[in-house]
């Protein structure tokens, strides 16, 4: 496990950019494996500044995201399709037709789950994955349990998190239940994994990297088994780090 301290934000970001920009410059067609919430954010940014310079071409790039909430329309402002286009791929030129996430209102959802990794696992799973974390260190939808799940499936979200996400909603009540996820396998097929982790609430989860253990009660702790894995933290998320 690589572990990365950076000075804050947009360090990190940029870092992450880099790493981006490398899998996308080295595969004739790469396919990124992305993720919504705060912390991706600075990477987008800086992907979206480096394709307006001319710095960096994603015609070839195919996307899949990790996951997206059960019920709300593409359409919705809180769902991950909007998120993502609003915050990446309307000012990018990945192709409509290489941009993959799940359909949180697909009538079957277990048979939505099914195709959607059997897609991504028959590309061969994506070159880089980037990955934010939850408060209990849950990685997409994965969250903190006794069982983690291999495969995509829809998960009931944990109240910690549907408190963590009403933030972005008008009030808890309006957060979603349950979600659609990659599976703990679907992600770890990736290549490359960057996860990244910003602030101080972020600290106890990654403290967890001070030790050698996995646990299904910290799910990001599976990454440590994975052969090329990064951690990218800014100063307040390693707060409890003993190891860097
Ligand atoms: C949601 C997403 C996760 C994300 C997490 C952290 O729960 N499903 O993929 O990592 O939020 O979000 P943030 O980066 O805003 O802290």
């Amino acid at each position: 496990m690589n572990i990365k301290v950076f000075k804050d934000y947009d360090e990190a970001s940029f870092y992450c950019a880099d790493l981006v920009a490398s899998t996308i410059n080295k595969n004739s067609h790469p396919i990124l494996g992305l993720a919504t919430g705060s912390s991706p954010l600075g990477v987008y940014q800086e992907i979206i500044r480096r394709y307006q310079k001319k710095q960096l071409d994603l015609a070839n790039v195919t996307t899949f995201n990790l996951d997206e909430y059960v019920g709300l329309p593409r359409t919705h402002e809180q769902s991950y399709n909007y998120f993502m286009r609003k915050n990446f791929f309307d000012h990018v030129n990945i192709k409509e037709e290489n941009i993959n996430l799940p359909d949180g209102l697909a009538e079957d959802l277990q048979e939505e789950c099914r195709q959607y990794s059997q897609k991504l696992l028959a590309m061969g799973g994506t070159d880089i994955q980037i990955l934010g974390i939850g408060t209990k260190g849950h990685i997409a939808f994965n969250e903190a349990n006794s069982k983690l799940q291999a495969h995509c499936h829809v998960e009931i979200l944990d109240q910690c998190t549907v408190m963590d996400n009403s933030r972005f909603f008008k009030c808890k009540e309006d957060v979603p239940l349950s979600a659609i996820t990659l599976g703990m396998m679907e992600i770890f097929c990736s290549k490359k994994i960057v996860i990244l982790a910003f602030g101080r609430s972020k600290a106890k989860a990654i403290a967890s990297f001070n030790d050698d253990q996995i646990t299904t009660e910290v799910p990001v702790t599976f990454m440590k088994t994975h052969p090329d894995a990064t951690l990218i933290l800014d100063q307040e998320a390693a707060a409890e780090l003993n190891v860097v």
